[in-house]
C-alpha cells in the first residue's frame, strides 16, 4: 500500500514535470505484499514457480483464481507425494482433447530433475510468498509489440520455443526432434494468417504425450487482447 502511494506521488510529480495528460505506470503483477524466509532450496521453487508460468495458470503463490479450470495449490498441493508431483510437472494434466479448457503443459525434459526437486519443495512448503519471486512484468502502454514480448516471458513461451523464437530446443521424442522456432521461413509460410496463430497458442497442440513435449492450451488464461499482443511480437520476429 505504502509502494503504491509512492508510486501514485511519482506519477504526479512525472505528469507535473512534462504537463502531460496521459497515464503513468502500466505494469502488470510487479507488485509483492508479505514474504517467507524460506530454505534456498524452497526459494528456487518459487522463483521457478513464475520463470516456467506455473503462476499463470495456478494463479500467484498457487492461490488460484484464473480460470474455473485449473486448481488452486495451496490446499491440495501439500497432499501429492513428490513422485506424484513429478508424474504431473513431466506429463501434464486437463483434458487434452477440449481445445478451449486451459491444459497443463507437458513439460519433460525441459524442466530439470533439479528444478522439478525444488518446485516439489515449494508446494510441499505451501507456496508462500518469497521475496522478489514474482512473474516478470508486462508494459500494456507501449503499444502490442512489446505487450507480446513480455507476454512471451511472462507465460513462459521463451522456455520452450527459445529466446526472439529462435527454437532449438530438444524434443527427442518427437518428429521434428526439437519445438518449433517462431521465427523462420517455414513457420511463417505455415502461420500465414493471425487468426491461424491465435489458434494454436489457445488450443495447444495434442501431438503432446510425455515424454513428447507438447504445446500447451492457453484458452481461459489469455485474453483476446494478449492473445493479439503475442502474434504482434510474433510477427516482428520473421528471419527470412
Ligand atoms: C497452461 C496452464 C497451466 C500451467 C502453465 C501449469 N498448470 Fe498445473 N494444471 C493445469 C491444469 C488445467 C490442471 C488440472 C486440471 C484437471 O485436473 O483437470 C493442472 C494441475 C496441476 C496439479 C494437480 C492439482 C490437482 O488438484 O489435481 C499440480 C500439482 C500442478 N498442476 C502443478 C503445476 C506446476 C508446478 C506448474 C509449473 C511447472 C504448472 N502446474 C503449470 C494448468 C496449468
Ligand atoms: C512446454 C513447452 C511449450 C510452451 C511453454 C509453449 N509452447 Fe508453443 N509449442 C510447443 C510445441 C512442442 C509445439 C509444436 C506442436 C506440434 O508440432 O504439434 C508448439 C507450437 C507452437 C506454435 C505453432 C508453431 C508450429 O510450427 O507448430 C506457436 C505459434 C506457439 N507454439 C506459440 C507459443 C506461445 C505464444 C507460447 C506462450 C504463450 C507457447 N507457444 C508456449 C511447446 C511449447
Amino acid at each position: 500500500m505504502i509502494r503504491r502511494l509512492i508510486l501514485l506521488a511519482a506519477g504526479a510529480l512525472l505528469l507535473a514535470a512534462c504537463g502531460s495528460t496521459k497515464t503513468v505506470t502500466v505494469t502488470v503483477g510487479t507488485q509483492q505484499g508479505p514474504t517467507t524466509k524460506v530454505s534456498a532450496l524452497v526459494a528456487e521453487g518459487a522463483h521457478d514457480f513464475n520463470q516456467f508460468a506455473c503462476a499463470q495458470c495456478h494463479g500467484p503463490n498457487g492461490g488460484g483464481g484464473i480460470s474455473s479450470g485449473v486448481p488452486a495449490l495451496k490446499i491440495v498441493g501439500k497432499a501429492f507425494t513428490a513422485a506424484q508431483l513429478r508424474t504431473i510437472i513431466d506429463h501434464g494434466l486437463g483434458e487434452s482433447a477440449n481445445p478451449t479448457a486451459p491444459y497443463m503443459p507437458v513439460w519433460g525434459l525441459i524442466i530439470s530433475a533439479r528444478q522439478v526437486s525444488a518446485l516439489v519443495a515449494y508446494v510441499h512448503a505451501g507456496l508462500p510468498a518469497v521475496a522478489g519471486a514474482v512473474p516478470p512484468p508486462v508494459q500494456t502502454d507501449q503499444g502490442p509489440v512489446v505487450e507480446g514480448a513480455q507476454l512471451y516471458v511472462r507465460y513462459g513461451c521463451i522456455n520452450c520455443h527459445g529466446p526472439n523464437g529462435l527454437g532449438g530446443v530438444p524434443n527427442p521424442q518427437s518428429a521434428d526432434k526439437s519445438i518449433p522456432p517462431l521465427s523462420g521461413a517455414d513457420f511463417f509460410n505455415q502461420f500465414n494468417t493471425d487468426q491461424k496463430i491465435i489458434d494454436v497458442i489457445r488450443s495447444g497442440s495434442v501431438i503432446g504425450k510425455a515424454p513428447i513435449v507438447s504445446m500447451p492450451h492457453w484458452g481461459g488464461i489469455l485474453s483476446t487482447s494478449q492473445l493479439n499482443a503475442l502474434v504482434a511480437y510474433i510477427k516482428t520476429l520473421q528471419t527470412s
